[in-house]
């Protein structure tokens, strides 16, 4: 596996399908490593993150994902994903996600930062988390369907009334391969020195 940087920045994408295989502990510490250099802001590194692979969990953090999907995620994603895309978050939503060996949820401790940098100070965390994850050869996915079940995950993850679940990222071994990203030219999106003066 060619694990040059822009290699794998360009091979990183969802995968919400998972084998059976096991992803083992130093792997994840390796991926979580990689998280903690992010940046953050005033440095406050306000996350926490709880790795989670019992079976009992993962199936009630995948209960929470179908009661979001089917309450309203489903509905509003119709029309507005390609049939492919739907159908492939669909099976994310519906057991996919919540199925991969490990389920990592990104945490922030709110009293570990400014309010207006809370997700912004997390986000930079969970991508090089799936940059990691990408390197090792491993599926992951950023997901925050179950997040809108704060005080339902915190019950359920023993987190204190501080620290808010903010994105649920699944890790393991694909059940297929993911194929290449698809992504419009950057030149499609850039300018010079003002809007509309193309690359
Ligand atoms: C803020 C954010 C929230 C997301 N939430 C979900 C989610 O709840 N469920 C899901 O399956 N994918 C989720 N995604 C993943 C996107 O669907 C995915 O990154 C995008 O469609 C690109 O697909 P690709 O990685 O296959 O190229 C989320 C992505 C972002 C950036």
């Amino acid at each position: 596996m060619n694990n040059d940087f822009f290699e794998v920045v360009m091979r990183q994408r969802a995968c919400r399908s998972f084998s059976t295989d096991t992803v083992d502990d130093d792997s994840i510490a390796r991926v979580l490593s990689a998280a903690t250099y992010a940046p953050s802001a005033e440095n406050k590194q306000p996350w926490e993150f709880i790795v989670v692979r019992d079976d009992a969990t993962r199936a009630a953090i995948g209960d929470l994902s179908l009661r979001a999907w089917e309450a309203r995620g489903r509905a509003f994603s119709e029309g507005r994903l390609t049939p492919k895309m739907l159908a492939d978050v669909d099976q994310g939503a519906t057991g996919g996600v919540a199925n991969a060996p490990v389920n990592i949820v990104v945490c922030a401790d709110v009293q570990r930062g400014l309010d207006a940098t809370i997700p912004s100070s997390i986000f930079p965390a969970v991508q090089n988390l799936l940059l990691a994850a990408t390197a090792l050869g491993l599926g992951s996915a950023l997901t925050t369907i179950t997040t809108g079940f704060r005080s339902e995950m915190q019950a359920l993850l023993a987190l204190p009334e501080s620290v808010w679940p903010i994105a649920l990222v699944p890790i393991g071994h694909p059940a297929r391969p993911l194929g290449p990203p698809r992504r419009a030219p950057f030149t499609e999106h850039t300018h010079r020195e003002r809007y509309g003066r193309t690359w």
